[in-house]
């Protein structure tokens, strides 16, 4: 069946999330993040992640940006560097991710050849759309789909249904994208055409669901659709 949806997971896929903390570093007010940086990115995303799951799994929703806070604090707490100005600035950064290099052209290129593309993220809809708006991706997505329509994190599959409840579409007309690879794996197991954009060459995830497609990033994905 040919594909004639691309959808994208938003942060790691188009939005770079180590930027916020990356970008801080470079800054002079902040030279506790110098050599910090890195580890305080990765505790971040991973707590932020572990902690939707938890929530998803309980039955105790938050809202994605509530989640991201609480994941920078146990993150900044764990290498104690607590300071109201650098969590602010952090969250600041966060709100306003930089989109990937490859982003934007790779969009341009799967609407130039008429495909319809949108996003499906954990991120609420404020910080969708923020982000995509100072990244200039906002005019390519038809639809910034968010979980906040159901109350519940991926990869719970109501978060996946609203793909093919907004854009009309059948699960295999659908290509979904995403850097994540437990996300790319359980939209494969869903039903979805997927793609794994694995930047970081991590081994695949052993999940029941398996990428049809590996990547290096987003650019080579118009390649093959
Ligand atoms: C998202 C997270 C998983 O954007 O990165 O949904």
């Amino acid at each position: 069946m040919p594909i004639r949806t691309v959808i994208f997971d938003a942060y790691g896929t188009l939005l770079d999330v180590n930027g916020a903390a990356r970008l801080a570093a470079a800054e002079p007010e902040f030279p506790q993040l110098a050599q910090a940086w890195p580890k305080l990115a990765a505790d971040w995303r991973a707590k932020q992640l572990e902690y939707s799951w938890l929530r998803a799994i309980t039955g105790d929703h938050a809202d994605f940006w509530q989640v991201t806070q609480d994941g920078l604090d146990w993150a900044l707490e764990a290498q104690g560097l607590e300071d109201p100005a650098l969590r602010a600035r952090l969250l600041a950064l966060y709100h306003d991710l930089p989109a990937y290099p490859e982003a934007l052209s790779c969009l341009q290129s799967l609407r130039g050849r008429g495909l319809r593309c949108g996003i499906l993220s954990n991120g609420s809809t404020e910080m969708l759309q923020a982000a995509c708006d100072r990244a200039g991706l906002s005019p390519l997505l038809e639809a910034l789909l968010s979980v906040d329509a159901v109350g519940v994190f991926k990869p719970a599959a109501p978060v996946y249904d609203l793909v093919g409840q907004y854009f009309g579409t059948s699960k295999a007309e659908v290509a979904f994208v995403s850097s994540n690879g437990w996300d790319a794996g359980c939209a494969a197991a869903y039903g979805f055409r997927t793609f794994w954009v694995n930047r970081v060459k991590a081994p695949m995830d052993r999940l029941p669901g398996r990428p049809e497609i590996t990547v290096e990033d987003l650019s080579y994905v118009p390649h093959h659709l």
